[in-house]
């Protein structure tokens, strides 16, 4: 991990990239991104950035000037990121109103979201589950959620339920997605914790952050439907929503396929490679 003024003078032939964050110490992006540049001989740096709260912007025209050609942008700035920083959005940029992923070119930075394509790809692909025809209910309508909902609902489930501990949260987000054309015809609901009792899911994905405090989620055992997986967003510890899921009998994944994955995207973007993440996935698990 480096402060904004510590970092090296850029060296030639190295194309630079960092991920900007506030903490930044655990982050595993440079593992991630130092094991694709290997696996695709990408000649890549790719360093973690502890960014001051209140230096977002002036760290990304710092690293612009010196020659920098993308970020990964982590808690808390991707709002920032969104709103103030890049002037080129992608479709899931916009529809996150968030952005992970920054693309510096000479005449523009172009700002993506990558969270929500990680998670698809690793439920789809790493963990064999589709999301078609599926009931799916969203836990959280904070940022992590927001970031995941369209490329949720890009796989057609039969219904996507949001609960949320404060209810209005949820209902603003579904509001904001039923306005739009291409979902109106959606099955998409909000729901207070206490409202999702008697319903059942195929799919469970907790994007709330109540694992970080090892707080509990109010909901019963009974939402988790035979052969259900359940998802945490969360990796790195065993959240009581996993514990919970496990001890119900249900399939647990944590969140760590969607980092890589998110990683993977983001790789792609910059290099225009796609990188194998199941060997990197597998290295991360070992470590
Ligand atoms: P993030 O970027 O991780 O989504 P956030 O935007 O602060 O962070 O959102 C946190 C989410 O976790 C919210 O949905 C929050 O619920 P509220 O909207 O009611 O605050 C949810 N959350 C956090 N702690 C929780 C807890 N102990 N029980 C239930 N939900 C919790």
């Amino acid at each position: 991990m480096k402060n904004i003024d510590k970092y090296a003078e850029p060296s030639n032939g190295i194309d630079r990239y960092a991920v900007l964050g506030n903490p930044i110490a655990h982050s595993k992006s440079p593992q991630i991104h130092a094991a694709f540049a290997k696996q695709t001989s990408q000649n890549i740096s790719y360093e973690a950035i502890l960014v001051p709260l209140d230096g977002f912007e002036a760290t990304v025209r710092d690293l612009i000037a010196k020659g920098y050609k993308g970020a990964n942008v982590t808690v808390p700035f991707k709002l920032e990121a969104y709103l103030r920083v890049m002037n080129k959005p992608s479709g899931r940029a916009m529809d996150a109103e968030a952005v992970n992923t920054l693309l510096f070119s000479d005449e523009e930075i172009g700002g993506d979201n990558t969270d929500g394509t990680g998670l698809v790809r690793d439920i789809k692909q790493n963990l064999g589950v589709n999301i078609a025809n599926k009931r799916v209910l969203l836990l959280g309508a904070g940022g992590a959620a927001e970031g995941v909902l369209h490329p949720l609902l890009e796989e057609s489930p039969t219904l996507l339920v949001i609960a949320n501990r404060t209810l209005d949260k949820a209902r603003s987000m579904v509001k904001k997605v039923l306005v739009k054309d291409k979902y109106r015809a959606f099955n998409l609901t909000s729901n207070a914790f206490d409202d999702i009792a008697h319903q059942q899911f195929d799919i469970v994905i907790n994007a709330t952050s109540a694992g970080l405090t090892d707080a509990t989620l109010p909901i019963p055992d009974s939402v988790f439907a035979p052969n259900c997986l359940a998802y945490d967003m969360m990796y790195g510890r065993e959240t009581p929503f996993m514990r919970q899921a496990k001890e119900a009998g249900t399939t647990v994944a944590d969140g760590l396929g969607m980092l890589v994955e998110q990683a993977a995207e983001a790789f792609f973007i910059w290099r225009g490679v796609r990188p194998q993440t199941a060997p990197v996935i597998a290295m991360l698990r070992n470590n």
